[in-house]
């Protein structure tokens, strides 16, 4: 028995936030091309009364609600997009767009922060400062985070949150921990360049499919021999292009591949030494080689007092539920924001009951969430808000007159 304690202005919303996350889930959108998914959006929150800007990183939206006294200024991220995967499940609010569903959970983010917005939206006298509502366009790839800073959603912000529905967790569960919460994730091409020939003639030849192949084991030392065991770090190649014939030795190779890695600085040793390997097998084989390394989204890192608000948030939802994360390997482009400005991204524990934990993943065909999750992620952003924005009130009539009076 799960036991969680949901604000009653969040259980006040319960259909509506389901039914909104099922309503983006029926009609998910790619990229930046997010018409419908940003129209609703905007929609919602201009009917709040709230300072809205659209088209901000090309598609995203924002809204700005101030309080009634000063105070600081508090960034709520979402993000909107959803994938292109044709969704096998059969829920009646599967998708009905060809090739794409809401694979990982974007949805689930949108209907969320727009429920607390919407609750806050009521509570604005009694708030101090400013909460900043981020709805981000193309975290799956794009990286529309950088292009909603480029356009100033950061300006002001003082400190920034964001959150993940997480199926490696069950409902319950909230998974949040200072540093790195998730890695850089980076792609790799190598071309080898050699001499190709006849099969049976291999004199005089530099034959890349043996250089490729002493490559994919070479790069295997680098996570087993170069980097700290206590670290965590992935190199995968995952393609392979060589030849044309069973009897010709192939001139050229092609290999692609991705780094993820949870700091800067294992990323940069295992660049480096990508490019050592490379200038090894030069010499070894006579072949040539060229490395495009191309950096992906960055290590998303929290700061430690923001991670401390964050728990101290979540365990008045979920209790002893809150706790380090299951991690991944899995990049994120909230990272590009917790470079410019303090934050915490966190994990809401939002696995399927009724299926075994982990047989439901992000990204894949028949993804769904425990909708229960969706109560719990806007009452720790409420709990959140509350400490850093609360306890403003419009002065009485009274303390009006005593403040005059004492001059
Ligand atoms: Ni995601």
């Amino acid at each position: 028995m799960v036991t969680l304690y949901i604000l009653p202005d969040v259980n006040a919303r319960r259909e509506s936030l389901i039914a909104t996350r099922r309503d983006l889930h029926q009609h998910p959108e790619l990229a930046f091309d997010l018409p419908r998914t940003a129209g609703l959006v905007a929609e919602r929150l201009t009917a709040l009364g709230l300072e809205v800007k659209t088209g901000v990183g090309k598609s995203g939206v924002t809204a700005t609600l101030r309080g009634s006294a000063p105070g600081p200024v508090t960034a709520l991220r979402a993000d909107m997009d959803a994938l292109p995967i044709q969704e096998t499940g059969d829920t009646h609010y599967k998708s009905t767009v060809e090739g794409v569903m809401h694979a990982c959970g974007h949805d689930g983010h949108t209907a969320m922060l727009l429920a607390t917005a919407e609750i806050l939206a009521e509570k604005r006298s009694s708030l101090r400062g400013e909460v900043r509502f981020l709805f981000q366009p193309a975290e799956e790839g794009d990286g529309g985070a950088r292009y909603m800073i480029a356009d100033g959603c950061l300006k002001g912000v003082d400190r920034i949150f964001g959150l993940h529905l997480w199926n490696y967790q069950p409902l319950g569960e909230v998974g949040v921990r200072p540093g790195p919460i998730l890695a850089a994730a980076d792609i790799f091409t190598v071309r080898f360049r050699g001499v190709g020939g006849h099969g049976a003639a291999p004199q005089g030849t530099v034959d890349t499919t043996v250089v490729a192949a002493e490559f994919i084991q070479a790069v295997q030392t680098i996570v087993s021999r170069n980097i700290n065991p206590l670290d965590n770090a992935v190199v995968t190649v995952g393609t392979v292009r060589a030849g044309h014939s069973f009897n010709i030795i192939a001139d050229q190779a092609t290999l692609t591949g991705t780094v993820r890695a949870y700091t800067e600085s294992n990323r940069q040793l295992i660049k480096q030494r990508l490019r050592e390997l490379l200038a090894g097998l030069e010499k070894m084989y006579g072949v040539r080689s060229t490395l495009e390394y191309e950096d992906g989204y960055p290590p998303t890192v929290n700061t430690a007092e923001e991670t401390r608000l964050v728990t101290e948030a979540a365990r008045k939802v979920v209790g002893t539920g809150v706790g380090d994360p299951y991690l991944s390997m899995g990049g994120e482009d909230f990272a590009y924001y917790l470079q410019k400005v303090p934050g915490c991204f966190f994990f809401v524990g939002s696995a399927p009951a009724d299926r075994p934990l982990g047989s439901v993943p992000h990204h894949c065909s028949h993804f769904d969430i425990d909708e229960r999750a969706l109560l719990v992620g806007p009452s720790i952003l409420l709990h959140l808000v509350d400490a850093l924005h609360g306890g403003a009130k419009t002065p009485s009539k009274t303390e009006k007159k005593t403040t005059g009076g004492g001059k």
